[in-house]
């Protein structure tokens, strides 16, 4: 559970990584098996699955409407699904927490039954907008209640009459696609979302693996259509699920910047349309090598192996963006550790993340003394081998914008510090002892790391 006062860290330069750990189940992946496994008929087991925050907020959306889903002594989670359209009316509001996945593709499950469900969620996830997803699960018949500028707490009004839709997605967003199939699911028809640029796969995948009908096939203007047929029978499933690459990014980027290091992560999801963060580190002369390639669940896996290195610069395009879009804040770090100047292109989407990441990082890194500029929305970084560092972070509720300043303290000539560290609870928990473990400098708000940012702050 997360602890209810702040939690301050600090981390400082750490002489070397070392070791093999495992990474967190991945959160996209675990938020569905969860979903899937709540309209199955039978019973779901899964291994692996995310204990964050995030995830057991979607886990009691899914008790709290009808499903059974339990933890075992043995870590399995078990899960006895409703059936598609089986699910009950909630009694109670729906807290999604720090979780804009649980809440949109919950939304999407509400709107094709014929009930209301109420949601709200932390300060962040209620200044997220959903008109993105309250727009085409309207036009399926359901009904949204939402604050001004669409924002939680809502309330979805599902309908018991849905209509199929052809959809054409005007922002590249696998929450939005993932919300559309899964109301398509008790929808008579076909329900098709047409994509832009691909991103994530994960619900087409797992909806095959649970036994539903998607066709994919090309797109009107390039990209791609995903055609889901529905009410199929879906059955109870063994789900495996992989170590999350979004999370495995933090001890990668922190071994490739901190000199000598050498780790290995086992079990990390390598779908390529989550991918392009190693991609572009490769790129940047990143020696991460992948070993033992598998698939796990209807999932592609393998063991990653990462070294530190000098990085160079590079020039990532706006079209890599859905396939890395959690990575730019480690990024960007990464990038202020390399030679020369990093452009990321095509953010724009950053700025309603769990916070405006595109400022985020932008303020973050200029205060750790890193040369940083945005221009429209575009990142750019100029490397400067070890930045001074030295800063106090505001993290807003922001987990990955914690973890990565954290990241970036481990290896900058001054600590850093984050005032709150609770967030990383969504995705990561544990995440300050498995880096420690590596050989990381982290502590709460260590004493030494607070006089390095006193003369930093008053500079
Ligand atoms: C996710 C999709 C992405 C990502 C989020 C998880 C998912 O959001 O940022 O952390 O599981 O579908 P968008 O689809 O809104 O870009």
């Amino acid at each position: 559970m997360t602890p209810i006062s702040p939690l301050p860290l600090s981390s400082s330069a750490s002489p070397r990584l070392q070791g093999t750990v495992r990474v967190p189940g991945d959160k996209s992946v675990s938020h569905r098996a969860l979903m899937l496994g709540a309209l199955a008929v039978g019973e779901t087991t899964v291994e692996g699955l995310l204990e964050g925050d995030d995830v057991l907020a979607t886990a009691a959306a899914m008790r709290a409407m009808g499903a059974k889903a339990e933890r075992g002594q043995d870590g399995v989670w078990r899960l006895w699904g409703r059936g598609v359209g089986g699910l009950t009316e909630p009694e109670t509001l729906l807290d999604m927490g720090n979780a804009g996945t649980g809440m949109r593709l919950v939304m999407g499950l509400v709107a094709s039954h014929p009930f209301t469900a109420f949601f709200t969620g932390d300060a962040s996830l209620c200044r997220r907008p959903m008109k993105r997803v309250a727009e085409p699960l309207e036009r399926m018949g359901a009904r949204v209640l939402a604050r001004s500028g669409s924002r939680p707490p809502l309330a979805v009004a599902g309908t018991d009459a849905p209509l199929p839709i052809v959809y054409e997605l005007p922002v590249a967003s696998a929450q939005v696609k993932s919300a559309i199939l899964l109301a398509g699911l008790n929808t008579p028809g076909t329900t098709t979302v047409i994509e832009p640029e691909p991103t994530r796969d994960h619900s087409e995948r797992m909806l095959r693996h649970f036994g539903a009908k998607v066709d994919v096939g090309p797109g009107p203007r390039g990209g791609r259509a995903i055609t889901l047929h529905g009410f199929p029978e879906l059955t109870g499933r063994h789900i495996l699920v992989p170590a999350d690459p979004s999370s495995a990014a933090f001890p990668a980027v922190a071994a490739l910047i901190v000199p000598e290091s050498e780790i290995t992560l086992p079990n990390v999801g390598t779908n390529p349309l989550r991918f392009g963060l190693y991609e572009t580190l490769r790129e940047m002369g990143a020696d991460i090598q992948l070993t033992n390639a598998r698939e796990m669940s209807g999932e592609p896996v393998a063991d990653l192996v990462v070294r530190s290195c000098r990085l160079k610069g590079v020039t990532v395009p706006p079209e890599r963006a859905p396939s890395m879009i959690d990575e730019y804040p480690i990024l960007a770090v990464a990038a202020a550790f390399a030679e020369g100047t990093t452009r990321m292109m095509g953010l724009k989407e950053l700025k309603v993340k769990e916070s405006d990441r595109l400022t985020a990082m932008a303020n973050g890194l200029a205060k750790a003394g890193v040369a940083v500029e945005v221009e429209g929305d575009d990142l750019i970084v100029h490397g400067l081998g070890a930045p001074q560092g030295g800063a106090l972070i505001e993290a807003n509720l922001d987990h990955r914008i914690a973890m990565s300043f954290l990241v970036l303290g481990l290896a900058s000539r001054q600590p850093m510090r984050i005032d709150d560290g609770r967030a990383i609870a969504t995705s990561f928990p544990g995440f300050v002892e498995l880096m420690n473990g590596l050989g990381a400098k982290i502590t709460e708000d260590g004493p030494q790391a607070s006089s390095g940012m006193a003369k930093r702050d008053s500079e």
